[in-house]
């Protein structure tokens, strides 16, 4: 078919970079710095194969039937258990939430919903690669605000908003952003909701990496303005990416609207994969799964920085992410797109961070996800890296 047929939508926005990368990734031999993939020994495999034969046996005529477009009941009851008490002390009910295919359904819905071409949206000026290409399909226009250790500088928001910025919506990754690892400050995620009721905009708050927080803290919530505010959570990295299986929760205007949409996306969201994640929940072993997640996850960021920090001396900057699945690291003088495919010639590959850059030079740093490989292939990563880093073409900007 000729590609005049197709439309804007499918033109895209970004170069292909990371898809061919992932292909590269799964050759033979390489170890992947690159995707943002759970590390699959920890998937609980035998409770999921129990469960799975359970839930066929017991409640196949249902789990395998068409269902309900913003979720079974059952599942509603059991991922509002994932949201925690809000600050006013209220939980989110069952009638707040639509159970979505991932939380990647969530913000193309929500989109959906709010967004018109043209629409500012505020991001960060390095953000997640799966929601820059949703505001792009919806045509909305990205507008960066800087992001350090204590997340979204929102002051600068505050600023722009000052000078007339009318933002639609505001994009934030509360905990362990990717691809930056940052979480947010409760004072300026707070600020964050003062201004959206204020200036009327939305934020869309997509929580995948919360319960990866490694101290084990619960995550603290902060004040928001209900009517404006869309909670979305994933049970992909602390279950499995496969069973697809996320929520949203806002107020009933959105909610409303995002199933009419959901019906004509998807119908509804898998039965069957419902069932498991119901079933995987009600067993209470996921809190002792998730911890084991996270001591794993630590031991693998600990690895990694001393790796990084033996090979590479002063010749990396990092700030050490306090959770999640990501470590944000600045090469000065180096162009990480460059040097990238060096490194796959020597059997390692990781995403440039110009990859996730939203109006900004990222050219010099890279997300490198260090939950997928094994230990041992961390280290050997990191002297494939070493072995390939181009030499900075000026001195670091911390010696200069
Ligand atoms: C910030 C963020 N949001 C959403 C997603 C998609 O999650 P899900 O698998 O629930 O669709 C990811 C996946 O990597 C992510 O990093």
């Amino acid at each position: 078919m000729s590609p005049s047929l197709l439309n804007r939508r499918s033109t895209p926005a970004r170069s292909s970079t990371i898809r061919d990368l992932l292909d590269q990734a799964r050759t033979p031999g390489m170890i992947s710095f690159a995707g943002g993939i759970p590390d699959p020994d920890r998937f609980p495999l035998a409770l999921l194969a129990d469960l799975a034969a359970g839930v066929i046996r017991g409640q196949g005529n249902e789990a395998l039937q068409y269902g309900a477009t913003a979720g079974e009941a059952e599942t509603k009851a059991a991922l509002a258990g994932l949201y925690g008490p809000l600050p006013d002390g209220s939980c989110i009910s069952s009638a707040e939430l639509v159970v979505t295919s991932g939380a990647q359904q969530a913000l193309d819905l929500t989109a959906r919903v709010l967004l018109e071409p043209g629409d500012p949206v505020i991001c960060a000026t390095a953000d997640y690669l799966g929601m820059l290409g949703v505001l792009n399909d919806h045509g909305a226009v990205p507008h960066p605000i800087p992001v350090d250790a204590d997340g979204l500088d929102v002051e600068r928001l505050e600023v722009e908003l000052r000078g007339g910025l009318r933002p639609r919506a505001c994009y934030l990754v509360p905990h362990h952003h990717n691809p930056t690892g940052a979480t947010i400050t409760p004072p300026r995620r707070a600020h964050l909701h003062r201004l959206s009721s204020r200036y009327g905009f939305v934020v869309i708050e997509d929580d995948p990496y919360r319960e990866l927080t490694y101290d084990g803290s619960e995550p603290v919530e902060v004040a928001a303005d209900p009517e404006l505010t869309v909670r979305i959570r994933s049970t992909s990295k602390i279950l499995s990416p496969g069973l697809r299986i996320g929520a949203l929760a806002g107020p009933r205007w959105l909610t409303e609207a995002v199933t009419i949409q959901k019906q004509s996306a998807d119908l509804h969201t898998s039965t069957l994969s419902q069932a498991l994640v119901v079933a995987a929940l009600g067993t209470g072993l996921l809190d002792e799964h998730v911890a084991g997640l996270r001591s794993s996850y630590q031991a693998k960021l600990d690895l990694l920085l001393g790796a990084i920090q033996d090979r590479f001396e002063d010749r990396i900057i990092v700030d050490r992410p306090g959770g999640g699945m990501f470590l944000w690291a600045r090469f000065p003088g180096i162009d990480t797109s460059v040097w990238l495919s060096r490194a796959i010639d020597n059997g390692v590959c990781f995403v440039p961070g110009q990859a996730f850059a939203v109006g900004t030079d990222r050219s010099d740093q890279a997300r490198l996800s260090f939950v997928t490989a094994s230990p041992g292939d961390l280290v050997d990563g990191v002297d494939r890296l070493a072995q390939t880093a181009p030499v900075p073409t000026r001195l670091p900007r911390m010696l200069a």
